[in-house]
């Protein structure tokens, strides 16, 4: 059975971290498995796209509509974007269906320790604008499926709620078999 597992949050809030260790636990339960990471679409599949709200949203539009159709085709999609507007990602869910949204939350102080790739202490430097957490808006989840808190479990916690979430998954709409 299909399925998008979709990883919203912050930069360096650990959702590249969490979607690799998914990808792995899905493989070894005999899925196939396509991961579209906000980074790598946008070097290809979205390139030329900034930061604005109507870029950010079209980004999101482009990824699900790829999700979609390769859930249609019973692949576990993974995908692990900032996708900061509820409305964006509300609308991909209605679409795909076969969804579970995952909310990938550590503080902004935590994520800005991490500055994994460098922006925020670049956003701070005045450098780049429209930061996600700093001059531009995040919009958590109300009601997101799986809720991993990255400052408090460890990547393999995370990743263990995630998989037991789609094993859930799969037992109510697909009987027992993945
Ligand atoms: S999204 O908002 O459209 O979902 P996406 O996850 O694809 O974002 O891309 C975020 C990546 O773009 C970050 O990991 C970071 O490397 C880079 N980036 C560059 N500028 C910004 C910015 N202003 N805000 C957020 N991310 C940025």
């Amino acid at each position: 059975m299909g399925l998008t597992i979709w990883l919203t949050g912050l930069s360096s809030a650990g959702k590249t971290t969490i979607a690799a260790a998914v990808c792995e636990g899905l493989r070894e339960r005999g899925c196939k498995v396509e991961w579209l990471d906000g980074d790598v679409v946008r070097q290809n599949l979205c390139r030329g796209l900034g930061f604005s709200k109507e870029d950010r949203d079209e980004n999101i539009r482009r990824i699900g509509f790829v999700a979609e159709l390769l859930t249609r085709h019973g692949i576990v999609v993974v995908v692990s974007a900032i996708s900061p507007y509820r409305a964006a990602r509300d609308e991909v869910r209605r679409r795909i269906g076969d969804f579970l949204e995952v909310y990938v939350n550590a503080p902004i102080e935590v994520c800005e320790r991490r500055d994994h790739k460098g922006i925020y202490r670049r956003a701070r430097a005045g450098e780049i604008r429209h930061v996600t957490g700093v001059d531009d808006p995040y919009e958590p989840p109300l009601a997101p499926d799986v809720e991993c808190r990255t400052d408090r479990e460890t990547p393999a916690e995370s990743a263990a709620s995630v998989l037991r979430a789609v094993d859930l998954w799969h037992a109510q709409t697909a009987g027992p078999a993945v």
